[in-house]
């Protein structure tokens, strides 16, 4: 029943757009690398965004450039509007996502623009994509709440997530940027969102800044997601969240999902290692306590 899961490593993006000490674009080359050893197929690879916003993504062009082109492999990167999609496409993106909001404000503090605007500058993303043969993933952020304006309708999260389907994008990602999530109310939104876009293309993406990640995500399979967003070491966050800590640590869930019986096909010591070296590098400290176990164990 359960054999068709996806994860989705955000670590290389997410992971590292918040973190004070920019990792460099070796770094970031070596981090990757290390998830695709250790069994990852679908990594974010970086954002092209202006670096006067998020300066810890700038290079992300030399990053794509010099990771390994395999059937089976997938390095998505962010794209909010024309600009970025050129700089992704010349740098060789085989996978963009643009990232839209349920919240007004979050939009306005994420990407400067109301979500109405945010679309305007899809559409041409998603024409020039078509044409190029560039699959598009679609992000929808503040699904179970906002930093600026606290609880978010449903309904608002449906509409945005309706529209960047139908407008092509592959798979929605429901994001929950700030972690405020339970569990109930996370399948409920699935659901609903469900009866618009089908459960196939869903993604469920939780940061874990109230500790429910894990719970958010086993409803959500419950309720029939199969995609599921996580960053290796529990790094994340987005700088125009404040006080958004990391996604689900990658390692807990894949913990998680083989426990269930779950064939993840990742090895699970070899991404601790990755958590524990991207962590050196950032001079932090892996945020899942279990990270270290099965390293020490692997
Ligand atoms: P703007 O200032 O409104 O844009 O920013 P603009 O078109 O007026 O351009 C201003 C300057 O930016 C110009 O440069 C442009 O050339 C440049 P200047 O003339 O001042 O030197 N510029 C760019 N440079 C590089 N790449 C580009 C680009 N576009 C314009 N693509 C913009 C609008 C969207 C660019 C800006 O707001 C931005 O970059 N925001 C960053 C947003 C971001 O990366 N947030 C974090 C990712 S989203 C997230 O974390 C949530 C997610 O994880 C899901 C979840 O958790 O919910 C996905
Ligand atoms: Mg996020």
């Amino acid at each position: 029943m359960m054999d068709n899961i996806r994860l989705v490593e955000v670590g290389p993006r997410d992971g590292l757009q918040n973190e004070a000490r920019p990792l460099s674009v070796e770094d970031r080359i070596l981090m990757i690398e290390g998830l695709v050893a250790a069994g990852l197929r679908s990594i974010e690879a970086g954002s092209f965004v202006s670096p006067k916003w998020v300066p810890q993504m700038a290079g992300s062009a030399e990053v794509l450039a010099a990771l390994p082109k395999r059937d089976g492999l997938d390095f998505p990167v962010l794209v909010p509007n024309m600009k970025g999609f050129e700089a992704a496409h010349a740098a060789g993106a085989g996978e963009i996502a643009i990232f839209a909001s349920a919240s007004e404000s979050f939009s306005q503090k994420n990407i400067n623009c109301s979500i109405a605007e945010s679309f305007e500058r899809f559409e041409p993303v998603m024409d020039a994509a078509r044409q190029a043969g560039i699959r598009v993933r679609g992000y929808v952020s503040c699904v179970l709440g906002c930093p600026y304006e606290g609880e978010v309708a449903v309904s608002a999260v449906v509409k945005v997530a309706e529209r960047l389907h139908r407008m092509g994008c592959y798979e929605i990602s429901l994001g929950d940027t700030i972690g405020v999530g339970t569990p109930k109310a996370a399948a409920a939104m699935a659901r609903a969102v469900a009866g618009e876009v089908p459960m196939d293309r869903l993604a469920l993406h939780e940061h874990n800044t109230y500790g429910q990640a894990l719970a958010n995500i086993y409803a959500c399979l419950e309720a029939g997601v199969r995609v599921f967003d996580a960053s290796v070491g529990g790094l994340g966050g987005c700088p125009y969240a404040k006080g958004a800590t990391g996604n689900v640590a990658t390692e807990e869930l894949v913990y998680m999902l083989e426990g269930m019986g779950v064939a993840t096909g990742v090895d699970l010591p070899a991404l601790c290692r990755v958590a524990l070296d991207t962590c050196a590098r950032l001079g932090r400290e892996p945020i899942s306590p279990i990270t270290r176990i099965i390293a020490a164990k692997g």
